[in-house]
């Protein structure tokens, strides 16, 4: 460990449950697999994976605070969302205090709802999250299999489950998650690949 992931490290094993920073470890560790198979920087995926989730658990108050200190690029849908939120004041809280670089940000920023400009490493980060270790869904096993296969259609699958489960459960749908599932479907049917 460096001392950069020396610090998340100890800050997130403060801010977060043992559960949520047993999954951080979980997606730090899958993050570098993915990066090392991909042939990205396993150094950076290992610090944007651990400190993904670092603002999931702050609480309304802390939010406020937050956002009253710090301008924070939020749209209507996040400002009701504190799922969706975690993603942004995290990307923002990973600037200022790590000093992460602009495609760092971007991936920790884009891990919820994904994004059409996501690179290679968010793409990464978003699957990671979604398979690591410590998940356990039907379609985990597949999911993780399809990641290593194709990635854009694994996100896509992600984001057909999310867009489901959002009206099963009379939940709000983000743009860019059906944004993304757009431009991926898109990209997909010029190169021809197999789409579902
Ligand atoms: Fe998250
Ligand atoms: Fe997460």
């Amino acid at each position: 460990m460096n001392n950069l992931e020396e610090q998340i490290n100890a800050d997130i094993k403060e801010k977060l449950t043992e559960h949520r920073y047993k999954h951080s470890l979980g997606v730090m560790k899958k993050a570098e697999e993915l990066a090392k198979f991909y042939g990205l920087d396993e150094k950076k995926a290992r610090l944007i994976g651990l400190a993904h989730d670092i603002a999931k658990q702050m609480t309304s108050t802390e939010i406020d605070e937050y956002l009253s200190k710090y301008k924070v690029d939020l749209d209507e849908i996040e400002i009701d969302n504190r799922e969706l939120l975690h993603a942004k004041i995290g990307a923002d809280i990973c600037k200022r205090k790590y000093n992460f670089d602009e495609q760092m940000v971007n991936a920790v920023k884009y891990h919820t709802t994904g994004n059409p400009n996501m690179d290679m490493m968010a793409k990464i980060i978003f699957m990671a999250d979604k398979i690591e270790e410590n998940r356990d869904y039907d379609d985990v096993e597949e999911r993780r299999q399809l990641t290593l296969k194709n990635i854009d259609m694994a996100i896509v699958e992600t984001i057909n489950y999310t867009i489901r489960d959002s009206i099963d459960r009379g939940k709000i749908i983000h743009p860019d998650s059906i944004q993304t599932r757009n431009y991926l479907l898109k990209n997909m049917s010029k190169r021809k690949e197999h789409v579902l």
